[in-house]
């Protein structure tokens, strides 16, 4: 069935009319600044295809809950256990009933959890419920960011994973993405690559408005026009909108968003006594229960062990003298520290443990070593971490092709860099590629299927061609380095690097 939804008018008059279906198979994105209109948008969006198909909003203001008085939707209060929320996306896919899971109020840790956890669910329904459902999430930089902030690992990984999941392998389960966001540089890129259709609004910061350009494959000078978008115009482009940029203005919307923007309004006559009326208290005022801000959350564990084991500036004058430690050499410190690393992932259970874990491992280490200065970032540490698990030799890691291969892993998601090195690896000594329990294994998992749905991932992204050769073994090719891993068995089992090199 065809429907085109009526989003405005075109700048050439005529209707800018929005292909639901399409919409569904190929997903959008919406950027713009603060105040360009996205909110204003997806509400059109929203109200003129409630009739035809299911809808799930992630709205972190709380802005969109005004949609059920007029269209039914469903306000789904975000404070809730993971169990409550994976109970009720699970009976949303069931009942394919609208809904709006509200986060306002909740701290952004606390909003990437929810958010996290019930688009998870919604992505893991059972395949008879895998209806479309047009999910929409406003600020989606800040579920999907592209560089790690100030919230705990965990929740970034859960809310990344799940938009992940949502534009990079909804769509087969019937989720069909639209994000908006203030910031296309904030948003995480491959979160952000999966969208075929655009409607980019006022843009002014140089760095935003290159990704926009990237993104719809135009060069910079066109992209300057996004400079100059009025509120609520949009470049359109995409299968379910326009097959050529065509500037459309969005049209009116039959709810209200909660928030508007501040109007300028003439401040009243101030009162003879001001004075007076400020400083007096009122009566009931002192009786009032005094309300403070919430103590700040405890620091994370790792953060206090990061601070035990920086040095500590010697006392000015010290008592007793001390024989001076020796001082170290970078390349000593180094060597101790990649020791300490491989001894970390030499425990058969180091594949399946968090890496927030074995970073507390790492630190306590580095202090029993009295290895001096700065201990690693947790993002330093995994980026070391995915190098070692990767079982490059040390031949390789000299190499350029290696250089290369690391700078092709900066365009996945940290999580995913240890198992796209390990198969890099494969390819640039020449070794069979890796079968899926090694894969799974690189990954933390013991999944096969995972192992290859993150190759297919992989693949989508234009990072690698998998093919066979003729007795049907695996052989991977990385375009971009020039090279491809022998042929191995996918089925083949779980050994380590060392193994198979002497195994050749
Ligand atoms: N096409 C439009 N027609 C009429 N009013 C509009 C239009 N687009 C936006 N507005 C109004 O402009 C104001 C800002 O729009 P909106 O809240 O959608 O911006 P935004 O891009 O979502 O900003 P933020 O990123 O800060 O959330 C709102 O009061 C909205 O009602
Ligand atoms: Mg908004």
């Amino acid at each position: 069935m065809k429907v085109g939804i009526d989003m405005g008018t075109t700048s050439e008059g005529t209707s800018a009319s929005l292909d639901i279906e399409e919409l569904l198979a190929t997903r959008l994105l919406v950027q713009g600044n603060s105040g360009s209109g996205k909110s204003h948008l997806l509400r059109r969006l929203l109200e003129q295809s409630a009739p035809w198909v299911q809808q799930c909003i992630i709205d972190p203001e709380g802005d969109f809950v005004t949609l059920a008085d007029k269209f039914g939707h469903v306000v789904i209060e975000g404070e809730r256990t993971d169990a409550e929320l994976v109970g009720i996306a699970t009976r949303i896919r069931q009942h394919r009933v609208s809904c709006v899971l509200s986060l306002e109020g909740l701290d952004i840790e606390q909003q990437m959890r929810s958010a996290g956890v019930f688009l998870n669910a919604m992505f893991d329904a059972d395949r008879e419920y895998w209806y479309p459902v047009l999910v929409v999430v406003d600020e989606a930089q800040m579920f999907a960011p592209s560089v790690g902030g100030d919230v705990s690992e965990e929740a970034r990984k859960i809310s990344l994973g799940a938009m992940t999941n949502l534009m990079c392998r909804g769509r087969k389960r019937g989720l069909a993405g639209v994000i908006a966001t203030q910031r296309l540089a904030k948003l995480a890129k491959n979160v952000a690559a999966e969208a075929s259709n655009f409607l980019m609004g006022r843009t002014f910061l140089d760095i935003d408005m290159l990704r926009a350009a990237d993104l719809l494959g135009m060069d910079r000078r066109t992209a300057e026009m996004f400079r100059d978008l009025k509120r609520g115009s949009f470049v359109a482009l995409g299968p379910a909108l326009s097959r050529r940029p065509l500037k459309v203005t969005i049209g009116a919307v039959e709810t209200s968003a909660r928030s508007t923007s501040p109007k300028l309004m003439p401040l009243p006559e101030a009162p003879q006594d001001v004075e007076d009326l400020i400083l007096t208290p009122d009566p009931d005022e002192l009786s009032r229960p005094i309300i403070r801000r919430p103590a700040p959350p405890p620091r994370p564990a790792n953060d206090i062990l990061a601070e035990l084991s920086r040095p500590r500036p010697e006392p000015a004058a010290a008592v007793e003298v001390k024989p001076a430690q020796p001082e170290m050499l970078p390349e000593e410190r180094e060597a101790i520290v990649d020791g300490l690393l491989a001894e970390i992932l030499a425990s058969p259970e180091a594949a399946f443990r968090p890496d927030a874990e074995l970073f507390q491992d790492f630190l306590v280490r580095c202090r029993i070593r009295r290895v001096p200065g700065a201990a690693l970032s947790l993002s330093a540490f995994r980026r070391k971490m995915a190098i070692a698990r990767s079982g490059v030799d040390a031949e390789t890691a000299a190499s350029e092709t290696w250089a290369s291969a690391l700078q092709l892993a900066d365009r996945v998601t940290e999580d995913l860099q240890g198992v796209f090195l390990m198969i890099a690896q494969a390819a640039a000594r020449g070794l069979p590629c890796p079968s899926d329990a090694m894969i799974a294994r690189a990954y933390g998992t013991h999944s096969a299927r995972r192992a290859r749905r993150l190759l297919g991932y992989f693949e989508e992204q234009g990072l690698i061609v998998v093919h066979a050769d003729f007795s049907g073994k695996r052989i991977v090719a990385f375009p971009d380095l020039g090279r491809e891993t022998a042929p191995g068995d996918a089925n083949g089992p779980d050994i380590g690097n060392a193994e198979r090199a002497a195994a050749e």
